[in-house]
């Protein structure tokens, strides 16, 4: 890998030069990640990780938007009887004015949480040898571990990825690393009944029935990334995540202790502060389509750190298999002469193409569906 002093790049779209191709490739054929890199005693950040649409991120870090206010944090604990309707109040106005929102009281065991970030940990921290087999970048896979190096337009990403996607909740577990069998499987099935909890709670903010998301069958599958962001030499110069929506339907996020996590809100960035306990909620793009707007999907990015490793785990809800080709649209109940739809229907297989050939230009991909 070439490297660089630091002004050199500063500011400049390097992103298209000679060599981008071979470097990603033999960033790729290490099979070892960002982690490779870091472990082979780097000082420098490599050409292909170099951002140049954000550089300076570093200096404006806030937590607060222009009125005083953070992301907001809502408290479950009591959420099946007297405290319901201020739950759901307080949903809606986070889910309308961020699009995320961080839970406490959520049911989640921390110890449960604890051993998933041990267990993403566990397995980027293993020997280059344990974790090759699954190095891919085929993600029709059921399990597979890769760095993300997008081939067009977009720097690469400060971070090694596990990612697994789960059909069948008994029988795809067998294909998890063994370090993270137990962890993921256990962490995932708390998660998938955390999700059943907001699905009600976010069809009442609705205004709809409470089970009318999950009669839509659209938040069935679930995919599950460990990210693993290594420290990082020079912080200011790439991005552990470049800015994006996530293309389903919700998210559930757990993060450890260490910040990065940044959501667009109000032409600013201002940080998820990490709190212990806490999961962070995310509404993707389509959930905002099928809500007709009423909730936003969340743009955000995650910093790299000069600390670390960050760790963090995602879970992503979106139609499974069996509606793969089923689409959506705004949700009919919630139209009327004053209020059209804004959407053409889609399904989840169709926007995952759509938002991939805009996400690659780091443009919003929703936008384009309006009718
Ligand atoms: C994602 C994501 C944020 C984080 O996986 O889509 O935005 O904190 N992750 O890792
Ligand atoms: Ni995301």
């Amino acid at each position: 890998m070439s490297s660089h002093t630091s002004q050199e790049y500063v500011g400049l779209d390097v992103l298209d030069y000679e060599d981008r191709g071979r470097e990603l490739s033999e960033l790729i054929s290490t099979k070892a990640g960002v982690k490779g890199l870091v472990d082979s005693g780097i000082h420098k950040v490599p050409r292909v990780f170099l951002s140049s649409a954000d550089v300076k991120h570093q200096l404006e870090r806030t937590s607060y938007d222009g009125t005083g206010n953070h992301v907001p944090i809502i408290n479950l604990k009591d959420y099946e009887d007297k405290r319901r309707r201020n739950i759901v109040h307080e949903i809606l106005q986070a889910s309308k004015k961020w699009g995320v929102f961080q839970i406490i009281n959520h049911g989640v065991p921390s110890l449960v949480m604890k051993n998933m970030l041990g267990c993403v940990y566990g397995f980027h921290e293993q020997p280059k040898e344990l974790k090759e087999g699954f190095y891919s970048h085929d993600s029709t896979r059921k399990v597979w571990y890769y760095a993300t190096v997008q081939p067009v337009r977009r720097a690469a990403f400060w971070k090694d990825t596990i990612a697994c996607q789960f059909e069948d909740m008994t029988t795809d577990f067998e294909a998890l690393p063994l370090i993270c069998r137990n962890p993921m499987s256990d962490y995932v099935k708390h998660i998938v009944e955390l999700k059943v909890k907001l699905c009600k709670l976010l069809s009442e903010a609705l205004g709809l029935e409470s089970n009318h998301l999950e009669l839509m069958e659209c938040m069935e599958a679930r995919k599950v990334v460990g990210h693993y962001y290594p420290p990082c030499p020079e912080p200011d110069l790439t991005l552990g995540s470049a800015h994006h929506t996530d293309p389903y339907f919700l998210t559930i996020l757990l993060q450890g202790d260490i910040d990065g996590l940044q959501v667009f809100n109000q032409d600013q960035w201002i940080d998820v502060q990490p709190m212990e306990g806490a999961l962070i909620v995310m509404i993707g793009d389509l959930l905002q389509l099928i809500s007709n707007d009423l909730l936003r999907s969340v743009e955000h990015r995650v910093l790299a750190n000069r600390i670390g490793p960050r760790l963090s785990a995602a879970c992503f809800f979106s139609t499974n298999g069996r509606n793969k080709d089923r689409k959506y649209g705004p949700i009919k109940e919630l139209l009327s002469e004053k209020n059209p739809a804004l959407y053409k229907e889609i399904s989840q297989v169709e926007y995952y193409k759509h938002y991939s050939v805009h996400e690659s230009c780091g443009s919003k991909s929703l936008p384009h569906l309006k009718l």
